[in-house]
């Protein structure tokens, strides 16, 4: 074996030893960023194994350093500029490219190296050109939807749907059949045309707040094509990337349905419920629905912070959609400075996208170790003095626990009615995302403090100053 193919194959381990530690990495807070360093160099090295190898000629070699620059540099300017807030639409953007890779590396192997496939290569290559064109399309339209420039069109809330969709797929399926004839008839442009269709008539009916699903969903079918891809062109490295990327996506998607009380099959098939207030499931969140609410001011919360020992903040959306991240830090340094403990409870699908506390709070320098996940934080509310729910409503609702008819049943919970005292912050009593009433309100523990959580942080903020 010549030197430069072993040696590639070397780099080629080791890029992905170092692509499996960063997956790893990603999934704590604090190694995410060292993690997405390891993995972007796991990348590059992949790129040298490729140019170390006995290429075509010049011309291949100029082809990849070429696109690896243009690449590298449209992705360090991208990430250099979009704010934290338009990350889902470039996660869906990215995922985007990677199903576009697969779908042209099948098409030109299908294209110009046909002639020697085999079963294996023919069946990777119809599975690349599948995946990778619905990641492709599906993912421009998930970021289309999510920048608000694609609405949810009425036809495809009904059964229409599923009639075009199976037929797209049926295209798809004869079109993948046929293509063995050869590349140079109709099947290879049916198949791509088909599947192309069929993931924009699959992720458009998808509502707004079931999306952070269908993007982790896509980004496990990116691995997918990628692994596939790997197979048509005999790349090991490409068939182990995609196959972790797979199987992350895919668990990533699995934790979020199970977050979310949301079957997959619901997500995928259900079309457009919930959407941050747009298509509310189940009933009963209105105002009139409570009998027995205690509201309170600033000042009274305020009071009850100062003889605190021990304070756990419960971010939620309201408090991303108030951007009061930075306030709410300000008086967390006030009652650290007067000897409280701090921390803050993290619920997997608080807010509307995954991690989107954790990415508000990192903003405001909030440190990593104050910032407990449920499962952690659960056992400690009954000693927690005051709890402070900032915008958060689903995730603290007790009827997840106890009530079998609540749409929420069974979805795990952040329990701070366990705890001695609790003050909800929000502008009324309406309802969360899943739309529907929250016993938390009503219990005597509980005090609402409405306002927009930023004002009311504020006010807390000048109160525990002016005692100071
Ligand atoms: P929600 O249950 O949606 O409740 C948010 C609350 O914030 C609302 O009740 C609203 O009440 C309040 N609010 C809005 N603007 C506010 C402001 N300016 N100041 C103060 N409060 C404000 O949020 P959550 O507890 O974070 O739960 C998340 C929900 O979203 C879950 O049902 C989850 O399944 C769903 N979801 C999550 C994700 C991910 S991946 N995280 C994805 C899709 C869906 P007022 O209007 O009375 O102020």
């Amino acid at each position: 074996m010549a030197l430069s193919t072993t040696l590639s194959w070397a780099i080629d381990l080791l890029a992905v030893l170092l692509l499996a530690l960063g997956l790893k990495g990603l999934s704590k807070v604090r190694s995410a960023r060292s993690a997405n360093g390891l993995a972007a160099l796991a990348m590059g090295l992949a790129v040298v194994g490729l140019l170390i190898q006995e290429l075509p000629g010049p011309q291949a070699w100029l082809w990849i350093a070429a696109g690896t620059a243009i690449g590298g540099l449209a992705g360090l300017l991208t990430a250099q500029r979009v704010p934290m807030t338009a990350m889902p639409e470039v996660v869906a953007l990215f995922n985007g490219c990677g199903g576009m890779a697969s779908l042209l590396v099948a098409l030109a192997v299908a294209l110009f190296q046909s002639s020697e496939a085999g079963l294996v290569e023919i069946v990777s290559i119809v599975v690349s050109v599948i995946v990778g064109a619905i990641t492709f399309s599906g993912s421009l339209v998930a970021m289309g939807k999510l920048q608000g420039w694609i609405a949810t069109p009425g036809w495809t809330q009904g059964q229409v749907r599923h009639g075009v969709n199976i037929a797209l797929a049926l295209v798809a399926l004869v079109a993948a059949i046929a293509l063995p004839a050869g590349p140079a008839g109709p099947a290879l442009p049916l198949l791509v045309v088909a599947s192309t269709l069929l993931g924009i008539g699959v992720t458009l009916p998808i509502g707004g707040a079931d999306m952070p699903v269908v993007i982790s969903l896509l980004n496990s079918y990116s691995g997918v094509a990628a692994a596939a891809a790997g197979f048509v062109v005999g790349s090991p490295l490409l068939i182990v990337a995609g196959a972790m990327v797979g199987a992350a996506g895919l668990i990533l998607t699995q934790v979020m349905c199970t977050a979310m009380n949301r079957s997959l099959l619901s997500v995928l098939f259900g079309g457009a419920l919930g959407g941050g207030g747009t298509g509310h499931v189940g009933g009963g969140g209105d105002e009139a629905g409570y009998s027995r609410i205690t509201s309170c001011s600033a000042e009274e919360c305020a009071l009850a912070l100062e003889g605190a020992e021990r304070v756990v903040f419960v971010p939620g959306y309201g408090l991303a959609v108030a951007q009061a991240q930075h306030t709410l830090r300000e008086l967390a340094k006030l009652l650290e400075a007067q000897g409280t403990e701090v921390s803050y409870a993290i619920h997997p699908v608080a807010g509307r996208m995954p991690g989107h506390m954790n990415v508000l709070l990192a903003e405001a320098d909030v440190p990593y170790e104050q910032l407990v996940e449920m499962d952690a934080i659960n056992p400690d509310f009954p000693r927690t003095d005051v709890v402070i729910v900032l915008g958060a409503n689903d995730v603290v609702n007790p009827d997840a626990k106890t009530d079998p008819s609540s749409p929420l049943y069974g979805m795990p919970v952040l329990e701070v009615d366990r705890s001695r005292q609790v003050f909800v912050v929000k502008r009324s009593l309406g309802a969360g995302y899943a739309g529907i009433r929250n016993g938390l309100f009503e219990l005597p523990q509980t005090a609402m403090v409405f306002g927009d959580a930023k004002a009311v942080l504020q006010s807390l903020v000048t109160e525990l100053r002016s005692a100071a």
